[in-house]
């Protein structure tokens, strides 16, 4: 551990994409209203996930981190998180049953509100304003009010991280999560198309397993790992003002321990190695994880390994690499080799979703399914040729029936794009593109 550091080293740093807050003493006032505040996880947990990653460094388990590229002030309600909980529980009920391997959940949710920008004015209807930065900094609405920064903004995300968790944790701990509800995690409008009854056929297999354990005299009602999952939530750690202000001192260990999410992770666009982002991670005790664009060399990432796992730590590190399709051949053996004669055990975990995004139909920002089905084969094909376990998938995806991603065995046509986008940034997999998704995962897992 680095004596030097301290939470509000990464000031001293260049900061990337933070927000040019206009009043400078309601971003102290809301700082410090934040940093009086409760944690929102305790370190104790965040070194349970990072035994679980270490399970995943392995080989023993599979990392499925999911949900929302950005979550909405506007679109939270009990029904919303209820939805997007049920598919990652089936996504990893068809992966830990279909493969046989432990999977760790990991949800983008409970504070995964802060957009990184290519630019920090964008232009609509021929008037410059000031880009929209994730609802923790601005409003989406196209006015100069609506996207100027307002520190307490901060507030509101920690408030509603804070009643989403609640929520998560009494549904994976108060039955909702139970093995013998699997037929219930079923939407009706994924039920009715091919994975979804795909899904029926496995949730009835698991209930005759169960039902026979049971007439052979297992008492499975006193089962607490049939009944509760460990869900741990994540997201990209980008404003750090917000992140210094809920990092705290574990008075177990005296380690310091960002308490805004069991794991954080930087950006391909923040992960420089001098800049204000890594620092910052560099002397949590969390698990963290970084994002590995295609134009990463093998000793970029080597350097970003000794900066954030100097201690070579298993489950402290993971590497999310997001390539885009057809880049992976050409773009990851070198990464692989590197880290490997490094000595660093991090996870390796593939994003196919932000190589692989495109301007669509009217403008809209869409991905094509198959693509991201492309990315995931490559990197399962790339990772066994260099005898490397391909520990997980990065899933920017809803629960809601919505046409933001093309194609799907229940194909979305770029006709259909218009009819239910509601993302407040990038597209994302529906709920049957999802389920699909984690068939062709439990059989590239099982292949193996
Ligand atoms: N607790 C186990 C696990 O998390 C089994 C389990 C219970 C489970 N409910 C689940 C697995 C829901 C996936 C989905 O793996
Ligand atoms: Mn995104």
């Amino acid at each position: 551990m680095d004596r030097s550091w301290s939470p509000s080293r990464w000031r001293n740093l260049p900061a990337e994409q933070q927000p040019d807050w206009p009043d400078q003493y309601a971003l102290d006032q809301a700082l410090k209203t934040l940093s009086l505040l409760p944690p929102l996880v305790f370190a104790g947990e965040a070194r349970k996930l990072q035994a679980a990653l270490a399970q995943v460094a392995a080989g023993e388990a599979f990392l499925l981190q999911a949900g929302d590229c950005a979550e909405s002030f506007h679109e939270f309600t009990a029904d919303s998180i209820r939805d997007k909980l049920k598919i990652i529980l089936q996504m990893a009920v068809v992966l830990t049953y279909g493969a046989g391997v432990p999977v760790v959940k990991l949800g983008r949710i409970a504070g995964q509100f802060a957009k990184p920008r290519s630019s920090p004015t964008e232009v609509v209807d021929g008037h410059a304003l000031p880009s929209f930065r994730g609802h923790i900094v601005n409003d989406d609405a196209p006015t100069e009010a609506a996207r100027t920064p307002d520190p307490g903004r901060m507030l509101t995300a920690y408030h509603q991280s804070a009643s989403t968790l609640n929520l998560l944790r009494a549904f994976t701990k108060g039955g909702f999560a139970d093995l013998s509800q699997v037929h219930t995690w079923n939407q009706q409008f994924v039920a009715r198309s091919a994975g979804g009854q795909h899904y029926e056929a496995l949730a009835s297999e698991i209930e005759r397993a169960l039902q026979f354990m049971r007439a052979c005299g297992i008492d499975l009602r006193g089962e607490a790992s049939l009944q509760q999952v460990e869900f741990w939530t994540s997201h990209e750690a980008l404003i750090l003002g917000y992140e210094e202000a809920l990092t705290r001192r574990d008075s177990l260990t005296g380690d310091w321990y960002d308490t805004s999410a069991h794991l954080v992770w930087v950006g391909e666009r923040t992960r420089r190695l001098d800049g204000a982002h890594v620092d910052f991670l560099s002397g949590l005790s969390n698990p963290v994880a970084v994002k590995i664009g295609p134009a990463a060399t093998g000793d970029d990432v080597v350097r970003l390994c000794d900066a954030l796992d100097p201690g070579c730590v298993p489950g402290r590190l993971t590497l999310i690499t997001r390539l885009g399709a057809g880049k992976v051949h050409s773009r990851m053996p070198r990464l692989l080799r590197a880290v490997r004669d490094s000595g660093h055990p991090v996870v390796w975990t593939c994003d196919p979703m932000h190589g692989n995004t495109f301007t669509g139909a009217g403008g809209r920002k869409t991905r094509h399914f198959d693509r991201v089905l492309t990315e995931i084969r490559e990197f399962f094909a790339v990772c066994r040729e260099e005898g490397v376990w391909p520990g997980g998938v990065h899933i920017e995806l809803t629960g809601d029936d919505v046409t933001e991603c093309l194609g799907g065995i229940e194909e979305v046509l770029e006709d259909d794009l218009a009819l239910r986008y509601t993302t407040t940034c990038d597209p994302r997999l529906n709920g049957s593109q999802s389920l699909d998704l984690a068939f062709q995962l439990a059989d590239l897992l099982r292949r193996r």
